[in-house]
């Protein structure tokens, strides 16, 4: 089975744009192979390797950001305000369960979405779906709804500004664990949360003073005005993914990789075995997501991790489930057992979010904060009773203000969803309710490691 960039062209593949001119395709598709990618195969071997500690329990993967990034909510206030409230949840975590944190970003290429339904009804009139900026217009008209593929350039121009941008917040004095109490409570209007998270950058303060007088400053140790951010997608179209494969020739390992993100997951509706997707997803050398959601079984599960994992290198394949907060001690546990029984060296991580979307009353699609809470306790605990490590988290979110998912400690009531419902997919947490996320997923980290040490000391 010899696989090259373009050998997914010959297996079935799902939820593929029709375009009504081929040879459009063809020349936006040529044009994307002359663009210079985005990221450096350096950069992703780096993150394998950090994902690598996470697979073997010494570091936690915190993933999220947009469940669809679009044109028209793209501006430089609204990727810093959701890198901060990313950077601010990485720092309760690194902080409240003393773990190192792999940030990835669902950012700078998460434009392309899979749908349940080829076509949508309003009002008595049929089009086809919106399948995410990357495809076709949200508006529902016929011209809008019509693919084209000028847009997958678009797409690329970008991805490549906001990961200009990212790179400099990550790098140049934004993420500089001193400025964590100029962050504070800007957006924290919960009392608590905010007393908390003041408690926390206080905490911070004494260590990094501490730190200081013993000669450790970011003059001297880059690493604390500095962080490693990361870009990830779900690698949807296949056709933009080909054109920004490239051979390493840098570096000594000299694989195929996707230059569109440093992490590339393959969604819930595409993972056949031998389907497209996971034709091409096996070639490439970056890290890779599979999502698994509850239709999974554990046969089919343990063949997709011996194809696109043969060589069982740790960090290669993060399997993130997605069961629904009802179902996930009872499905996720014989996947837990299987994939441990295989010997398989993966990263187990939890996306709260895409089993437990539901109808609000007032007609919007929406989560319930306390669901996507419980799926997270459910996935710690059924690691807990099979002895595997919950590796990470997957959500979407936003660092604005919005009214998308109910719940929360300042409550989003079903009626407030009209207010600032700004989603082009999927309903996201706000700032608030993702830190409150952060909080839930320490305290689980800190207790489990309490356990544990309480385990060694018995022993
Ligand atoms: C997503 O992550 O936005 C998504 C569509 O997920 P899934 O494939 O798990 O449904
Ligand atoms: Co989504």
């Amino acid at each position: 089975m010899t696989w090259h960039p373009s050998s997914w062209r010959d297996k079935p593949i799902l939820q593929v744009p029709e375009y009504p001119d081929a040879a459009q395709v063809s020349a936006v598709e040529a044009q994307l192979g002359a663009k210079p990618p985005l990221v450096f195969a350096g950069e992703v071997q780096n993150l394998r390797s950090q994902l690598g500690k996470v697979a073997a329990g010494e570091a936690f993967l915190l993933q999220g950001g947009d469940c669809a990034e679009s044109f028209a909510e793209f501006s430089a206030d609204m990727i810093r305000d959701s890198f901060r409230v990313f950077l601010k949840m990485a720092v309760v975590l690194t902080f409240g369960a003393s773990l190192p944190v792999v940030k990835i970003g669902r950012v700078a290429g998460q434009f392309a979405k899979p749908r349940s339904s080829p076509v949508e009804m309003v009002d008595g009139q049929e089009l086809p779906s919106y399948r995410g900026d990357m495809v076709n217009g949200i508006d529902f008209t016929e011209t809008e709804r019509v693919p084209d593929p000028e847009r997958l350039l678009r797409v690329y121009e970008q991805s490549s500004s906001t990961l200009n941008l990212l790179r400099a917040f990550a790098q140049g004095g934004m993420a500089d664990l001193h400025a964590v109490n100029s962050w504070r409570s800007d957006f924290i209007q919960d009392r608590e949360q905010a007393d908390r998270f003041t408690e926390l950058s206080e905490r911070i303060n004494e260590c990094l003073d501490f730190m200081a007088a013993c000669g450790v400053t970011p003059q001297s140790t880059r690493r604390l005005s500095e962080t490693d951010f990361f870009t990830s997608h779900e690698a949807l179209l296949l056709n933009y993914e080909e054109a920004l494969t490239r051979k390493d020739t840098i570096t000594d390992e000299k694989g195929w990789y996707t230059t569109s993100a440093h992490m590339v997951w393959i969604g819930d509706r595409t993972r056949q075995l031998d389907g497209a997707h996971i034709e091409y997803m096996r070639g490439i050398s970056n890290p890779i997501g599979l999502k698994c959601g509850p239709s999974l079984d554990t046969d089919d599960l343990l063949r997709l991790i011996d194809r696109l994992n043969p060589e069982n290198i740790p960090g290669r394949l993060t399997l993130i489930a997605r069961m629904g907060a009802e179902d996930v001690r009872q499905k996720l546990k014989p996947l837990l057992k299987a994939v441990k029984g295989h010997g398989s060296e993966v990263v187990w991580c939890c996306d709260p979010m895409h089993g437990n979307t539901v109808k609000a009353s007032t007609g919007y699609k929406t989560r319930r904060v306390d669901d996507i809470f419980a799926e997270v306790k459910g996935f710690f605990d059924a690691h807990d009773e099979v002895g595997t490590y919950p590796g990470g988290v997957h959500f979407e979110m936003t660092g604005k203000d919005v009214t998308e998912c109910v719940g929360g400690l300042v409550e989003v009531t079903e009626q407030d969803l009209a207010d600032r419902y700004h989603t082009h997919c999927d309903p996201r947490l706000n700032a608030g309710q993702s830190l409150e996320l952060a909080f839930l997923i320490a305290d689980l980290l800190k207790n489990r490691r309490d356990q544990q040490n309480g385990l060694r000391k018995a022993g």
